[in-house]
């Protein structure tokens, strides 16, 4: 979609981090894209223009050796991988200008230039360092290549520069027993020369800056402290092999691929540009940008704030070009809790996501939690769908469905031609000041919690008037028809509010209230209008829905590559003993002896069989995943062990009320544990 220009309103242009391209976009990520996309959606529906442009960020280490480990180009590896991006990011209603990529000839030209610059203006030296080097893959190590015990605490396996266990950050060459991930062989020091960027030469207009309030104060107080510590040159050259742009004066050196990622925000605005006829330099050239007032922002996790509020200002300034307007740091996402975590199911793709729920939900949810500081939200499953639930199924939506019906069956779809509330109206009209500066600082919680105080106001005027129960007297149409109407345009003032937020609904809204939701119009009210036919705006979100997302997002536990356990024989080398849990945890699992009394085919099932347990009085009805090993007449009859206390889930084929237990590693090889005769269905397993 294009967002054109007109001439008396604010130009901005905005940007999100950009993804790296050898993994796929997750609810961490989201947390950002959405936030960015309700700030342009926001912006362009005050009628102010606003591009919102993004790209995959495409080199790097980890991208070259990924591509190698698949055994495709880097070039195959980054097509793939936008091109999925690109699906999820539309899915969750991201509405991007452009969507690019930092491995193309604009951002080449870019780098190239903007470091022309900076070498002909002195602020580049070269510099002879030691680094890591794995003499086997023949290539020097980046630190989160280089594993080894952690020089503080001992733990295996951490990576080069901070330990996952302990917390301790420190320098590669720390690390005990240190070995190349990439090869296993143990790392050599190798002298090299590399180009250095002279921060340093911008610490003075760096310093003003901050003071401009261009980042948040959370932002600027880490600043300090970093400048007290003295800004260090940045080594912005890596030695080939790596998968990135040559330097143009330097071959065989490679820009590392911090330098030109934010330039993806230039090449892909210039990529835009190009194509829609809109002036690069007034975004982006220093005296232009200026003088056509144009504004520049930057969202960013708060991970990234060193390169994007010292290195990304210092070198768009060392080049000629302006600084962002602001840089907007957001926290980290957990969900119920605690980081996301592939074996509690809380490591939820995008996609996984999108298979189970609607994107609106994500969207509103994040919106509800998202501040304008550095805070961490959390992503509480239980608390996500009782809010979407209650807020915009039980309260926005529902005065829609309240009131529809009655103009559509009794008043041939046409709306009153006075409200019969209008300072009510007008009090909701009032409200959008405060909900409009709300979104403008990024107090998105704020602004929905502003909007859900209006919505409890428009649905007590509906309780208080009830038109379902005037519509049963005689000679009180009019009323209802007035009623409904201060409903439905009540609601199309919270559609209104919300359309940053829920732009599906909102176009949803526009088809049934028959006319286009914008700020500009919110004064007047719709009257004598047609609307059309009510259809459902949005469901529920029912349980299973979030159990399936769980479910499909629960990976066992990945195999660890400790050298200890991968060296013993047998099961335990491919299926190392899970993380400990608490005794109190073990004792909450109820284990009970069940005879097999019935065990059927599952029609539709590949894996499944349907068992019929006794529990010594009690029968459960169980879906195992035992078929490849069993036949269903070999199991009547049997004893085995299962998980009484398990809570029931609904599968395809119905409700499954606890679990069997078998051991092995799948398919024909797995044993359903068999006691011994003298075990009594019913008996617990101590
Ligand atoms: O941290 C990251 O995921 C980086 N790929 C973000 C780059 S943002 C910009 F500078 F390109
Ligand atoms: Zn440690």
């Amino acid at each position: 979609m294009s967002h054109k220009s007109n001439d008396s309103e604010r130009k901005i242009l905005v940007t999100s981090a950009l993804p790296y391209a050898n993994g796929p976009i997750h609810l961490g990520h989201l947390v950002e894209y959405i936030q960015t996309d309700i700030w342009a959606r926001f912006q362009r529906l005050r009628d102010n223009t606003c591009y919102y442009v993004c790209a995959d960020d495409a080199h790097g280490t980890p991208i070259m050796l990924r591509a190698r480990q698949d055994g495709i180009t880097p070039e195959e590896l980054i097509a793939a991988t936008k091109k999925e991006h690109e699906a999820d990011f539309a899915d969750f209603l991201i509405d991007f200008d452009n969507y690019y990529s930092t491995h193309s000839d604009e951002n080449r030209e870019f780098a190239s230039s903007i470091y022309l610059k900076l070498r002909d203006e002195g602020h580049i030296h070269t510099k002879t360092i030691k680094q890591a080097y794995d003499p086997e893959a023949e290539m020097f190590l980046p630190d989160r290549f280089i594993k080894g015990n952690c020089p503080k605490c001992g733990a295996d396996d951490q990576y080069g520069d901070n330990c996952e266990v302990c917390g301790a950050t420190y320098d590669p060459t720390e690390l005990k027993n240190p070995v190349s991930a990439v090869s296993g062989a143990t790392p050599i020091e190798k002298d090299s020369e590399q180009y250095f960027f002279k921060l340093s030469d911008f610490s003075d207009m760096l310093q003003q800056w901050l003071k401009e309030g261009h980042v948040q104060k959370e932002v600027a107080n880490k600043l300090d402290e970093w400048f007290e510590e003295g800004l260090k040159d940045w080594d912005i050259s890596r030695n080939a092999p790596y998968w990135g742009f040559e330097i143009p004066d330097a071959p065989g050196k490679y820009f590392y691929v911090w330098m030109d990622a934010p330039m993806g925000y230039m090449a892909s605005f210039k990529n835009f540009c190009d194509n829609n006829k809109v002036n690069f330099d007034n975004y982006w050239r220093a005296g232009d940008a200026d003088e056509s007032k144009t504004e520049l922002y930057h969202f960013i996790g708060k991970d990234i704030a060193r390169f994007h509020t010292l290195f990304w200002p210092a070198v768009l300034d060392g080049a000629g070009y302006r600084k962002p307007t602001a840089v907007f740091c957001h926290g980290f996402l957990t969900v119920n809790g605690q980081k996301m975590s592939k074996s509690r199911g809380t490591f939820i793709k995008a996609r996984t996501y999108l298979e189970n729920l609607n994107p609106e939900y994500l969207r509103y949810y994040y919106t509800a939690k998202l501040s304008s500081g550095v805070d961490d939200i959390d992503l509480n499953l239980e608390d996500f769908m009782q809010r979407v639930n209650s807020d915009l199924v039980g309260k926005v939506v529902n005065i829609a469905s309240r009131c529809a019906g009655f103009i559509t069956k009794k008043f041939d779809k046409q709306l009153s031609a006075e409200l019969p509330e209008p300072e009510l109206y007008n009090d909701i009209v009032a409200a959008g000041e405060q909900i409009a500066e709300f979104y403008e600082n990024r107090e998105y919680n704020k602004a929905v919690r502003e909007i859900m105080a209006q919505a409890d106001k428009a649905n007590v005027y509906i309780d208080e008037n009830k038109p379902w129960v005037l519509i049963k007297e005689e000679g009180r149409e009019d009323e209802v028809q007035k009623i409904c109407s201060q409903g439905l345009n009540m609601f199309r003032l919270l559609m209104t509010y919300l359309k940053p937020i829920l732009p599906a609904t909102a176009e949803k809204s526009e088809a049934f209230l028959n006319t286009e939701l914008t700020w500009a119009n919110i004064a007047q009210p719709l009257l004598s209008h047609k609307i059309n036919k009510f259809k459902p705006l949005l469901t529920r979100i029912e349980k299973e829905q979030i159990e399936a997302m769980t479910e499909a997002s629960t990976e066992s536990m990945p195999v660890k590559e400790t050298t200890q356990v991968a060296q013993q024989a047998g099961p335990l080398a491919d299926d190392p003993i899970a993380d400990e849990i608490s005794f109190d945890d073990f004792a909450k699992i109820d284990l009970r002896i069940a005879r097999i009394v019935k065990a059927e085919h599952v029609e539709g099932a590949d894996k499944l069989l349907q068992l019929t347990l006794d529990l010594g009085g009690q029968s459960k009805n169980v879906f195992a995943g035992i078929k490849s090993a069993y036949k269903p007449e070999d199991l009547e009859g049997k004893l085995t062990v299962m998980v009484a206390n398990l809570a029931p889930r609904k599968m395809r084929f119905g409700l499954s009320e606890g679990m069997v237990l078998a051991a092995g590693p799948g398919g024909k090889d797995l044993f359903i544990l068999n006691p011994d005769d003298g075990a009594v269905p019913g008996m617990k397993v101590k």
